[in-house]
């Protein structure tokens, strides 16, 4: 597994002193980092935070692969039911691994597609059950909590349809992921009779990935778990290091911490060379927002904290945001996702027409001008003074995804630990959510429904 991480371009000597961090400032915060991945060892060894240890479960991996083999030839479609961290990770690994939309091709129950329902707009959900037929899909619904409104008022939605067209053989087309033995989902499941597979408590939505959550959806497709975990083990044991070479995860925060606190980027571009990333880049979004945006850090003192993540595809959004990123505010650091080796270059045919623009590129491959145009985009960038870096993996294949995934996990938390605040949790989604139930009548909400008619009072200015 070969994963790089190049910060050269975040440093002064090639981004200025403004926006660059100067090797003295570097060296100085090399300890900070230390610290932080000391105090994070001691949090995942004592079990608070659980996703270091997933891609060593074994027992899980091979519970999922079972009902895999038990299920496999008779579905070409699974159907996941899930939002937010319980459905953007098998986005992720279906768009890297089965291929970007829409050119993954034909699906057969040989090569099962995915078709995630995580938005709850009814055009987008009838015209996904129009393309689907009961007799040949599998459903599979997410929820840690059991009870987020997105997924459990889909989910009937689905199961309904299911019904329709398989009547009593609707449970055993049905899988639930969900924390084993709460919430409504898991007594749902358990009435009904459905396969349930756990998600442990100290595992939250967006670091799941590598849990049932991620890893049941994608052994369904036909992606291979095995080795999508051994690069994530691969990676884990690197994390580990107090070794800022070896340790990429842990510089990239480093170097991360110091342009948001020393250099105030508020925004990080996440821009991966490669339509197989496009996914990876949405479930970084995630990722990066929901653990690092924190009104209060640990010692409960309001410090407004996060980075805003923004994604963007190479080369195509060259002609739609760069303009911006180089010319406007200089508020934003650049992480490019760079791929050495394709499943083809692209090669580009040869001949010739005395026309410049086109005789140039002649004989060459997409992939070629694919790296060229990334390495120019650096240097525009870093002519201008804006600070940028880049990950750069081998290939995009189940071990270098798996590893890519868990990396930015650990990046993720050693970022909360330098910035002082518990990346794990994700109080400000709450009072919307509170909201919600109000507004579509839960029980134990009126409250919450009293707050919601106070606001509407406001603002027709009563
Ligand atoms: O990362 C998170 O914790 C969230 O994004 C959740 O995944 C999301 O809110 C969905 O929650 P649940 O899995 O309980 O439906």
């Amino acid at each position: 597994m070969s994963i790089h991480f190049d910060h050269k371009n975040l440093m002064a000597g090639m981004a200025g002193k403004a926006n660059g961090i100067t090797p003295a400032e570097y060296e100085r915060a090399q300890p900070r980092a230390f610290k932080a991945l000391a105090a994070f060892r001691k949090l995942s060894e004592t079990g608070r935070y659980g996703f270091p240890h997933l891609p060593f479960q074994k027992g899980v991996i091979q519970d999922v692969r079972k009902y895999v083999d038990s299920v496999r030839g008779g579905y070409d479609t699974v159907c996941l039911v899930g939002i937010g961290g319980s459905a953007l990770g098998a986005w992720a690994l279906d768009c890297g691994i089965r291929g970007p939309h829409p050119v993954q091709g034909a699906f057969t129950p040989e090569r099962p597609r995915l078709v995630i329902l995580d938005n709850v707009d009814p055009g987008f959900t009838q015209a996904a059950l129009d393309s689907m037929d009961p007799q040949r899909t599998l459903a599979v619904v997410v929820a840690k909590s059991g009870g987020t409104a997105e997924t459990v008022s889909t989910f009937l939605i689905l199961r309904e349809w299911l019904e329709r067209g398989l009547g009593a053989e609707t449970p055993r087309r049905i899988a639930a992921v969900t924390t084993e033995g709460k919430g409504d989902l898991f007594s749902l499941a358990r009435a009904e009779g459905y396969r349930t597979f756990g998600i442990p408590e100290n595992v939250g939505g967006r670091f799941s990935v590598l849990s049932p959550v991620g890893l049941l959806p994608a052994a369904l497709i036909g992606i291979d778990i095995g080795k999508l975990t051994r690069g994530a083990a691969a990676m884990t044991h690197r994390c580990w290091q107090e070794d800022l070479e070896e340790n990429i995860a842990l510089r990239a925060a480093l170097c991360h911490w110091l342009i948001l606190m020393r250099k105030a980027k508020p925004i990080q571009v996440a821009f991966p060379y490669s339509n197989h990333l496009w996914g990876t880049a949405f479930w970084f979004r995630q990722l990066w927002a929901e653990s690092l945006g924190k009104a209060r850090n640990r010692a409960g003192e309001v410090v407004h904290t996060g980075q805003t993540p923004v994604a963007a595809l190479g080369t195509t959004d060259q002609h739609s945001q760069v303009q911006l990123y180089i010319e406007g505010p200089n508020d934003k650091v650049f992480t490019f996702w760079a791929v050495e080796r394709f499943s083809s270059s692209g090669k580009i045919p040869a001949g010739r027409f005395g026309l410049p623009a086109f005789d140039a590129l002649a004989g060459k491959s997409l992939a070629k001008l694919l790296d060229a145009e990334r390495r120019a985009t650096a240097a525009a960038l870093a002519e201008e003074g804006r600070p940028n870096c880049t990950f750069t993996l081998d290939r995009v294949d189940e071990e270098h995804l798996g590893a890519f995934l868990q990396m930015m996990e650990f990046e993720t938390a050693f970022m909360g630990e330098l910035l002082g605040i518990d990346a794990f949790d994700q109080p400000g989604v709450e009072l919307g959510k509170k909201f919600t139930f109000a507004l579509m009548g839960r029980e134990g909400y009126e409250e919450y429904r009293e707050r919601f008619e106070k606001y509407e009072k406001k603002r027709a200015g009563e």
